[in-house]
């Protein structure tokens, strides 16, 4: 057995899951709702027979205990790896020691090099006078352990190897790389070195600014690691690990663009904060950050760029249900600048922030919009925005619009239900790929796992789907014949099959709760509806005959075949 296996079999899903949300049985199996999206009624389905979990709403994601740890708590498969043996008491050195040593050594590794970067800083004046002048103090510079690399080309790698780490771990690691003619030079150089934790407070990574006596303006002002086992940047949010118990006081997020601007605010007693350092805002940036709080604040750089990064980050959030705000700095280039300007400030914006659609109207209905094609054009990207938001929001926004721009509210109404919503870009991903889910499954696929899923749940309709075999799909047809076996084990060799035959038994769930005579009919209408399916691909293929008949002047068999042809179509309208 391997050790996820073993792990597998010593602990229960449905415990383990129940540690962290409720949930409750429904039928053979158990629902709740779904971790990972907003939603109202429960369609997240687990299962104890088959140790796995499927969400059927929006974000249809499933697996096994693991993914569902590595999904909740934001982990990579070692880290929960590691977790879940010891909670299954296995010990994880008798594992797989190489495989454990792999990853071991890229945490151990950015441990030594953040020791020695901050050993650097304290020895290194002008690099300390920088980071004052900036405005940090002295205890921030320690609790976010900020450090130093010094500018020559192989002295963290030299440092490291000294103490006994291995030339190519380092690489792994990210810390330096190969030249062409085989040596080994530092990533980092001549920078102000600030390491990337992961949300349980392990350096994982840095990010680091170059110190401007050596700024030639060719390289990255700020440089990150790049993606290793351990650090995976669509994930990790800067300062996250500190500041996510303050994010769920005081129920709101403030989140900004570097990590200088976190870490001023931070200072300045704004301590709900993140940073996205670097990348855009992801989905799953989000979905860290949903477990702590559904307001979001965007403080973004006061230029273009933030202003352009705000709209995306307003509209995939928006899209994905959280309560957005803005906060809308003056006289200042960022939140770090404003700190230092006029300490205290922020907090005053905090309280005052703006909504995102306040934000649109100040964006989009400028002086300029005056013009009416102007006016036009800004109205529908406003409206477009509108489009994004819940019913009732629509209504009050729309209302205000027509105040703003003196548009009668019924024009926008008008104008509002011609729009597509799928222009805004956060919906538009969730929408495809939701869409890309289904469009996997042909309808004849589709009607076979909602009949199967009855038949899992309720033997009386064994019955009709043995009548059905004919008309299933040959995968189906397996499964099928799997759940009307009463000696069967219950598990594929084949992964694929395996995987429908979990989708059907956790979609069986939902139709255990409904009511006899609901089910008694949809399972009658889906054997129609099967059959229908059947005889319609047979007329599609017959068809195609005809045509190759005609084509071969081969009128006995055509007329044969049109013969049957009508038959067929016949039986499809009765
Ligand atoms: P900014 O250029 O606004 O950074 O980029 P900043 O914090 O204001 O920079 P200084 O130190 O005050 O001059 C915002 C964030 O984008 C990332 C960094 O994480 C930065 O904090 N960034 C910026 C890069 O990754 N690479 C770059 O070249 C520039
Ligand atoms: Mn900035």
């Amino acid at each position: 057995m391997t050790p996820v296996e073993q792990i597998k079999e010593k602990l229960d899903i449905v415990e383990f899951i129940r540690g962290y949300i409720p949930i409750q049985p429904a039928g053979k199996n158990f629902k709740a709702l779904c971790p990972f999206h907003k939603e109202k009624t429960p369609s997240f389905i687990i299962s104890p027979d088959r140790q796995t979990w499927h969400c059927f709403g929006s974000c249809s994601e499933g697996g096994d205990i693991f993914k569902f740890l590595m999904k909740y708590e934001n982990l990579e498969f070692y880290e929960a790896l590691k977790i879940l043996s010891e909670k299954a008491g296995i010990e994880l050195k008798k594992i797989s020691p190489i495989e454990q040593r792999q990853f071991d050594v890229l945490y151990e590794i950015n441990e030594a090099a953040k020791n020695l970067f901050k050993k650097n800083l304290k020895e290194n004046k002008e690099a300390t006078d920088y980071l004052i002048n900036r405005g940090l103090k002295n205890e921030i510079i320690e609790e976010f352990e900020i450090g130093y690399a010094f500018p020559e080309f192989d002295k963290l790698t030299m440092a490291l190897i000294k103490e006994g780490f291995n030339v190519r771990d380092i690489e792994r690691a990210g810390l330096n790389f190969k030249t062409e003619k085989g040596g080994y030079v530092d990533r980092f150089r001549g920078r102000i070195m600030f390491p990337i934790f992961n949300h349980f407070g392990k350096a994982i990574g840095f990010s680091a600014r170059i110190l401007p006596k050596y700024d030639t303006g060719e390289i990255g002002k700020y440089i990150n690691s790049p993606e290793t086992p351990i650090f995976n940047k669509s994930k990790i949010l800067y300062g996250f690990h500190k500041s996510k118990n303050f994010i769920r006081e005081e129920n709101k997020a403030v989140l900004m663009e570097g990590q200088m601007d976190f870490l001023m605010s931070w200072q300045d007693g704004v301590k709900n904060s993140i940073a996205t350092s670097g990348t855009a805002l992801t989905q799953d940036h989000l979905k860290v950050l949903r477990r702590q709080t559904d307001n979001l604040a965007f403080c973004f750089d006061n230029d273009e760029a933030g202003l352009k990064a705000a709209e995306r980050s307003i509209d995939l959030a928006n899209s994905l249900d959280f309560n957005v705000s803005l906060l809308i700095i003056k006289d200042a280039k960022d939140p770090a600048e404003l700190v230092l300007k006029k300490p205290s400030q922020l907090k005053e914006l905090v309280s005052n922030a703006q909504s995102s659609m306040e934000f649109y109207f100040s964006r989009y209905l400028t002086e300029d919009a005056k013009d009416l094609r102007m006016l036009k054009n800004s109205i529908r990207i406003i409206l477009a925005k509108i489009k994004n938001l819940s019913p009732i929001e629509q209504s009050h926004w729309l209302h205000e619009l027509s105040i703003k721009s003196g548009v009668k509210e019924e024009a926008l109404i008008d104008e509002i239900k011609q729009l597509k919503t799928e222009k805004i870009s956060g919906q538009f991903f969730q929408k495809t790929a939701v869409q890309k889910q289904n469009n996997n499954f042909s309808r004849k696929e589709l009607i076979a796992q909602r009949l199967l899923s009855l038949a899992v749940a309720k033997k009386d309709f064994h019955n009709q789907l043995k009548q059905c075999f004919d008309y299933l799909p040959k995968n189906y047809l397996m499964i099928a014949e799997n759940i009307m076996d009463k000696n069967s084990q219950k598990k594929f060799n084949d992964a694929d099959l395996d995987e429908l035959f979990n989708l059907i038994s956790l979609r069986s769930s939902f139709e255990s709760g409904s009511d006899e005579e609901k089910l008694d009919s949809e399972c009658l209408e889906l054997t129609k509806q099967l059959r229908l399916e059947h005889l319609k691909e047979k007329r599609e293929e017959l068809m195609k005959s005809i045509k190759k008949a005609e084509r071969d002047n081969d009128e006995d068999t055509a007329q044969k075949l049109l013969k049957e042809f009508d038959e067929i179509s016949k039986i499809m309208h009765n």
